[in-house]
């Protein structure tokens, strides 16, 4: 057999990513991309209403234009058992309207036509009856008495409260503030945002009239959970439902639900024996998928008056929209939020926490963030800031005095997460050395002195992903597990599939990296499957920065489960007993006479031709990953800023990043990650807003309003990075895909609050337009 002498390119190489051989040439493969045979399209009436009862539809005009083959309403839908869907929070969700519309852009009517023009044309020729209702547009309106009441379907359902929930012990919480000598607070509100991937949401069903074969074409995150919830919501046998995820445009969180298009679709293909397709516009993804955030927080800190922290309160209240459909683990209502205490060793905290329906879209999805630990960040960084101006203190040393230290790990917070490595000091340190921290104050020193508003922003993040341990994380009802199959072929190459789906992560690469190390076969030889039910293992999907984590995890595992078997055929090959067989460097040698070698080409070809008696052929195997704990990656953001009096534009005059992720198992696609979130944390901070005026009208459904940034507005970042290996993941790897999108919001706020210390401002919401700033500093000269 040929041997393999060159260097195996596995973790630590900043290997090519093998996907975008395809994406730059523009020949990947999106749902759009796919026609099937006889495939007729589908497009979807949404309500002009936020708020309004339903007293008819007549489709008579739609159904008379030439093309269209159906109209599906709600009665359609209920006659079938489909009106209504189970969300992920295990609230219901109405598919298509039967009663009356929650939310401006809810889906109240379909179309289905042998072309796409056609089935848009013939929406506006359905006429609808609409009695208009009292919109109900901020959780804090939801919950005053007499408030419209938007769930009328919910039997028992008095009011508009969703849940109460609460962590943390609040006893020694309130203790802790009995006793402090200083008390901040901060409330802020952290608006609504939507992920806004590239490609909107969309799908194609196609089921067999002969077989009763149910194959769905679907941009998924998480194509497995998805046909869990189809098989339980239709009653359809599973093994006769293939969901197929193809290339995916970005997902952020957007993709995770199940949205009634989806049904829909499923629906009118079974009741016309045709494939269906469903692509949204734009407006059509931004006024009513997932949204993320729409948090109202306050927050409060106790402290000495040396700057020791000794307790936190954070009090929450959600706006769920029309439906509680968080995509987040079933036992924590508000996510993983109650990683609020950060990087600090605090003592004692309590969270308590309200959800509320209101007349908006649902989701409350995990947009880049781990289930609600980017409002969570957000909340105790801009605290720490307050601190540290009411104390006098450089917000450099409140955080170093606080952190928790190297030493303390395994930690456990207050709120009983186990936060398994760190080097807060580390990070920090590093950050400062990179941007020359004392240098800037003094910097900034200067320009204050000549009357310039320079602020310096910090912000010291920890993460937690990996969701994750089988004890304590599912989605209504299913463990958070996932698996990972290997085969090598005889030649030495081999297959991977598993239970993720990339988005555009660069799993392809990266998974495949991982199997290099433990086998030794360079990557390019490792095809990656992923996103086809029929041919993956079981697993909960990507998001929530979960797949390095858990089927990261399940991977390495995977190829030491066939090392293991590999070290068996080395043996007989090399006559030696198996204990002598060492792995090293990608080669099976006997132990201590390393010039009596075997490459994984060699063991794979005895795997299927000169395998010894007793032993079963082949070389395969397949692991489910149970994590023992999240992961907890960490970093510190260092922002400098400069902000014109005049007109309230802020500019980012540098912006470092140091990111701990433990071992990267490819440091430039890791870098791509972070680079991304802090793009992301920019436009977050700076620019991205979805609002409602008090009819419910959502503003900010296409890119002239909902802004993303463009090479022009992202501003220059200078990366760095610490290692601090997870000891309970097999690779030492910890999750990074929404570290930055988590951490940086908090510093570029942080900085600009920091230029406006002088007039004495103290926060300003997101996103920090210039305009909002330019009324915070007319608002402080008045004052
Ligand atoms: O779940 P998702 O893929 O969005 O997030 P992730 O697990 O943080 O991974 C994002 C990308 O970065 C994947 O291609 C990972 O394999 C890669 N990564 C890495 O190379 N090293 C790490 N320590 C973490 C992630």
């Amino acid at each position: 057999m040929a041997t393999e002498t060159e260097e195996i390119r596995g973790i630590g190489h900043s290997v090519r990513r093998v996907e975008d051989d395809r994406f730059i040439r523009g020949v990947g493969n999106y749902i759009d991309d796919i026609h099937l045979p006889g495939m007729l399209h589908m497009a979807i009436l949404r309500s002009p209403y936020a708020h309004a009862n339903l007293k008819g539809i007549d489709a008579t005009r739609a159904q008379a234009l030439p093309g269209v083959i159906a109209v599906v309403t709600g009665e359609l839908m209920a006659q079938h058992n489909l009106a209504w869907m189970p969300t992920l929070s295990g609230d219901t969700q109405a598919v298509l309207v039967t009663d009356k519309v929650r939310f401006q852009g809810q889906e109240v009517a379909a179309v289905v036509a042998d072309d796409p023009y056609v089935a848009r044309d013939a929406l506006e020729l359905i006429d609808v009856d609409y009695d208009p209702l009292d919109a109900v547009t901020t959780p804090q309106q939801a919950l005053e008495d007499g408030a419209p009441l938007i769930r009328t379907d919910k039997e028992g359902q008095e009011n508009n409260h969703v849940y109460s929930w609460e962590t943390g012990d609040k006893e020694a919480t309130d203790n802790a503030f009995s006793q402090a000598d200083v008390v901040v607070s901060l409330d802020t509100f952290y608006p609504r945002s939507h992920p806004a991937p590239l490609e909107t949401c969309g799908c194609i069903a196609d089921i067999s009239p002969a077989t009763g074969q149910v194959t769905i074409y679907m941009t998924s995150q998480a194509p497995h959970a998805i046909r869990t919830v189809f098989a339980l919501v239709a009653g359809l046998p599973e093994e006769k439902i293939r969901i197929v995820s193809p290339d995916i445009g970005g997902g952020f969180g957007n993709k995770v639900p199940v949205y009634p298009g989806y049904v829909v679709a499923t629906a009118a293909s079974l009741l016309l024996g045709h494939p269906v397709k469903w692509i949204e516009d734009r407006s059509e993804n931004l006024i009513s998928t997932g949204f993320a955030r729409d948090y109202h927080m306050r927050g409060e800190m106790a402290l000495k008056k040396d700057g020791t922290m000794l307790g936190l309160r954070a009090s929450l209240l959600a706006d769920e929209g029309a439906f509680f459909a968080d995509a987040q683990p079933s036992k924590f209502k508000a996510g993983l939020f109650h990683i609020v205490s950060g990087s600090y060793d605090l003592p004692a905290t309590h969270v308590s926490a309200q959800g509320a329906y209101t007349n908006k879209a649902p989701g409350g999805v995990a947009y880049r963030c781990s289930f609600r630990v980017t409002e969570a960040s957000y909340l105790i960084e801009r605290l720490v800031q307050n601190a540290a101006n009411e104390l006098g203190m450089d917000p450099v040393d409140i955080r170093k005095k606080n952190f928790i230290d190297k030493e303390q790990f395994p930690y456990t917070s207050a709120t009983g997460f186990v936060y398994d490595s760190g080097d807060y000091h580390g990070a920090m340190d590093k950050a400062l050395g990179m941007i020359g921290y004392d240098e800037l104050r003094k910097e900034q020193a200067d320009a204050r002195a000549q009357g310039k508003l320079y602020g310096i922003g910090v912000a010291s993040f920890t993460e937690v992903v990996g969701a994750g341990p089988a004890k304590d994380y599912d989605i209504i009802g299913v463990k958070m597990n996932d698996g990972a199959e290997l085969r090598v072929h005889p030649t030495g190459k081999a297959i991977l599939k598993l239970s993720c789906q990339t988005q555009g992560q660069g799993h392809e690469t990266t998974f495949a990296q991982i199997v290099a190390g433990e086998l030794g076969i360079q990557p390019e030889h490792i095809k990656v499957m992923h996103g086809d039910t029929d041919n993956t293992p079981y697993g909960l999907g990507t998001y929530a920065s979960r797949s390095t984590p858990t089927s990261g995890a399940a991977t390495a595992m995977v190829a030491r489960r066939v090392r293991e078997k590999a070290m068996k055929l080395a043996a007989h090959l090399l006559e030696v007993a198996a204990e002598d067989i060492e792995y090293q460097a990608g080669t099976f040698s006997v132990r201590g006479a390393p010039d009596q070698v075997k490459t994984i080409q060699d063991v794979a070809f005895a795997a299927y031709t000169n395998y010894p008696e007793g032993m079963e052929a082949g070389l395969e195997g397949v692991y489910y990953y149970n994590p023992p704990n999240l992961t907890f990656p960490f970093g510190t953001y260092v922002v400098s800023v400069e902000v014109d009096p005049d007109t309230g534009v802020w500019n980012v005059r540098r912006m470092v990043a140091v990111d701990d992720c433990g071992v990267r198992i490819n440091p430039m696609i890791v870098e791509g990650q972070i680079t991304g979130g802090l793009t992301e944390g920019y436009a977050t901070a700076a620019m991205q807003l979805i609002t409602f005026d008090e009819l419910g009208n959502a503003i900010g459904t296409n890119f002239m309003d909902y802004l993303i940034p463009t090479a022009w507005e992202t501003p220059k970042f200078e990366l760095g990075e610490t290692v601090t290996p997870s000891p309970h993941h097999p690779i030492g790897a910890k999750g990074v895909g929404e570290s930055a999108t988590v951490g940086s919001p908090a510093a570029y706020v942080n900085a600009v609050i920091d230029a406006l210390q002088p007039l004495g401002v103290k926060n300003i919401d997101m996103p920090l337009t210039s305009a909002k700033v330019w009324e915070a500093i007319q608002a402080a000269k008045v004052s």
